[in-house]
């Protein structure tokens, strides 16, 4: 029987246990465009990382069986869709919209001035179910991948390591613009907080910072978390991020100021991702 058989509920998402939660998480992603390799550990360090809220996140309930969930991540007044999705044997009866219709509502009720979300630029089904509710394209965000590095572009700088807080709070020097939620500093806060084995760098010009880089070393790969840098400076913080591992560097806007740095050496744009914005 379908689930459009049955009455629907839509419950908080904390009223599920975690294995039943993380559960329905990854059969929802089990198909998604890009192997996302979940398991009950990730999802937990995506709550945390991100401020997921499960109280304010839903869940679709057909006769006790979770067929749909949305995932609201709250910080102040603002509020970011941390995973939507429905199990496969499930879809087709636009349970998604109805998850995102309630935690639309938990987003209005909780007072949010704007929820934000990204969607990959081939996910259709996704982008056209949150245009119907009222969410706009804000920017395009890039998924960049580069080959391993080696030595610096010339001339080359003096980089320093430093305190991952010391690089957070340094002066923007290259005005890289509005970081998207999962790289935003409250992500690299939290995931500092949690044990995340994150690495800073700085590089100088008389005694001032004018370039910091943020990553997370994981599985022989180099994640960017964070890159703010005159246009000088870019080219030796990426190697000193790389040190001999590719680099991968998410949801990147299209107007970076290190774009021209990143393609100089070879990188290439592996996913876009359409940025999108609600308002209540
Ligand atoms: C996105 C998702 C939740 C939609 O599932 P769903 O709620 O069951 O949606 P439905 O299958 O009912 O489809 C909704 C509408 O999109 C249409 N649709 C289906 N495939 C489509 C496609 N490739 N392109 C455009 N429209 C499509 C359907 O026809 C339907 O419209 P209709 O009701 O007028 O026929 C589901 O595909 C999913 O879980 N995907 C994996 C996780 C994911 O991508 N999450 C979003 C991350 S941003």
């Amino acid at each position: 029987m379908t689930p459009s058989h049955h009455a629907l509920e839509t419950v908080p998402a904390d009223r599920l246990s975690m294995p039943d939660f993380a559960g329905l998480f990854m059969r929802a992603y089990s198909d998604y465009l890009v192997p996302l390799h979940l398991d009950e550990a990730a999802v937990a360090s995506m709550i945390r990382n991100w401020d997921l809220s499960l109280a304010d996140s839903r869940v679709v309930l057909s006769a006790d069986t979770p067929v749909a969930f949305a995932c609201l991540a709250i910080r102040g007044e603002r509020g970011w869709i941390g995973g939507m999705g429905v199990p496969p044997e499930h879809r087709g009866h636009r349970l998604g919209e109805v998850a995102m219709r309630a935690v639309l509502d938990a987003a209005r009720q909780r007072g949010l001035a704007r929820v934000g979300l990204e969607v990959l630029s081939g996910n259709d089904i996704a982008r056209l179910l949150y245009e119907r509710l009222g969410f706009e394209a804000t920017r395009m965000l890039d998924i960049w991948s580069l080959d391993p590095l080696t030595g610096q572009a010339r001339p080359a700088r003096a980089i320093e390591t430093c305190s991952v807080v010391e690089a957070l709070s340094a002066p923007a020097p290259g005005r890289a613009p509005e970081a998207p939620w999962q790289r935003a500093a409250a992500s690299i806060v939290n995931m500092q907080a949690h044990g995340a084995p994150l690495e800073a760098f700085a590089t100088h010009t008389s005694g001032v910072i004018d370039g910091v880089v943020i990553l997370a070393r994981a599985g022989g790969r180099a994640s960017v978390l964070a890159l703010d840098a005159v246009p000088e400076a870019t080219d030796a913080l990426l190697a000193a991020a790389s040190a001999g591992m590719p680099l991968r560097y998410v949801n990147v806007a299209e107007d970076d100021p290190h774009r021209s740095a990143i393609l100089e050496r070879g990188g290439r744009v592996d996913l876009r991702q359409y940025e999108m914005c609600w308002r209540p």
